[in-house]
């Protein structure tokens, strides 16, 4: 038996914002972020799109692969994706940006709007690591019962509407964006998800979160909020922690695994900053054309970062059947973790 992916998708909203407009209204330059983050742009939701709304495009991308639709027409995407999305029998989305906090689960509102009927829904919070453990999550489901066949896991995330626009230490390095990724139980041998570590260290919780608006410090009647919902980060702690996480994640895959490096297509990490996968990178002396970058025209996305990436390895067909794929990722929590894939 086999937890294979079967399909791939991904969307992300079409205003694209460069650093030099940021730089027009905070004090920073595009000199300063390219140079100590690898970002160039990201892309930003408008007022009315919500989570759920970038996740469910996403998805119906990657159900309409499953069904042998990569094509343009909306209309043709969308009725290919209704077919798929019969076929589903567990959605799970990770976020930290929901729609709402706590209910409904933004999973419930996207299986409402795929007609995914027979789907069981539920949405994952591992912060940026939430896709791999979303994988790992989908992939024990499938084992487990004889039932579930097909799963659909969905990274989304519009995280600009929790940024504090004011604070250039967070402002620059978020985009939004979501991935998806349709996961089938086949018969093959020796395929699909083959490994997967996931790990957390929360001592860390405070190293990156949302302060405001949990029950730990609800907001109260009559009080007046003068910045918006928004993330804290100790960006130092942060940088410190995922290096070594890469490290030791990408150590441990191999390992296990007993495989070389050499063997591996594509390392696909969490896109939130160049120079810490290129530290990391470095102490494993791995050549950095097997890393995939792609943060120069997204910043970090969160959950969606490795979904986008897979998707677009598979779409233009830099990642092909039977190649040796890893994930790796780290985030608030903290967590860490990655994937082994063959392709
Ligand atoms: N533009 C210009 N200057 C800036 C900016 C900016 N956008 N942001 C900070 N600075 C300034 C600081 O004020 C500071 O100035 P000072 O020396 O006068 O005090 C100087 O730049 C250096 O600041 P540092 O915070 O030390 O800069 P550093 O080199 O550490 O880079 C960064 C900051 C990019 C945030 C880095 O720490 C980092 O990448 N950390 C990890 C962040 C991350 O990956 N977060 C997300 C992971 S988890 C998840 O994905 C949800």
């Amino acid at each position: 038996m086999a937890i294979e992916i079967i399909g791939t998708g991904r969307a992300v909203p079409p205003k694209r914002v460069s650093n030099d407009e940021l730089a027009a209204k905070i004090d920073t330059s595009d000199e300063w972020i390219r140079s100590h983050t690898g970002i160039g742009y990201r892309h930003i939701a408008d007022e009315s799109t919500a989570c759920s709304d970038l996740g469910l495009e996403a998805a119906k991308n990657a159900l309409a692969m499953t069904a042998g639709y990569c094509g343009d027409d909306p209309e043709e995407r969308n009725r290919a994706a209704s077919e798929a999305a019969l076929t589903i029998d567990m959605i799970i989305l990770a976020t930290v940006s929901p729609d709402f906090y706590g209910v409904p689960s933004t999973a419930c509102i996207v299986q409402d709007k795929l007609g995914a009927k027979k789907a069981g829904a539920m949405d994952l919070s591992a912060a940026c690591t939430g896709f791999i453990y979303g994988l790992e999550t989908a992939a024990g489901l499938l084992t487990v019962s004889s039932r579930r066949k097909r799963a659909l896991v969905i990274g989304a995330e519009t995280i600009s509407k929790m940024i504090n626009w004011e604070d250039r230490g967070t402002c620059v390095l978020f985009g939004d964006g979501a991935g998806a990724a349709v996961l089938e139980k086949t018969g093959a041998e020796n395929r699909g998800i083959l490994q997967t570590l996931l790990f957390a260290d929360g001592s860390g919780n405070e190293s990156l979160l949302m302060r405001r608006g949990g029950t730990r410090y609800p907001f109260k009647k009559g009080e007046v909020i003068d910045t918006s919902i928004c993330v804290e980060m100790n960006g130092q702690e942060v940088y410190n922690f995922a290096v070594g996480a890469i490290f030791s994640t990408i150590k441990m895959l191999a390992e296990n695994g007993n495989i070389n490096i050499d063997d591996v297509a594509m390392i696909v990490p969490h896109q939130a900053n160049a120079r810490i996968i290129n530290a990391a990178r470095r102490r494993l002396h791995i050549p950095a054309e097997k890393f995939y970058l792609n943060i120069e025209e997204y910043a970090n996305t969160s959950s969606a970062s490795i979904p986008i990436a897979l998707d677009e390895l598979n779409r233009s067909g830099q990642i092909k059947k039977g190649d040796l794929i890893m994930t790796v990722g780290f985030g608030g929590g903290l967590t860490y973790g990655g994937n082994l894939i063959i392709w």
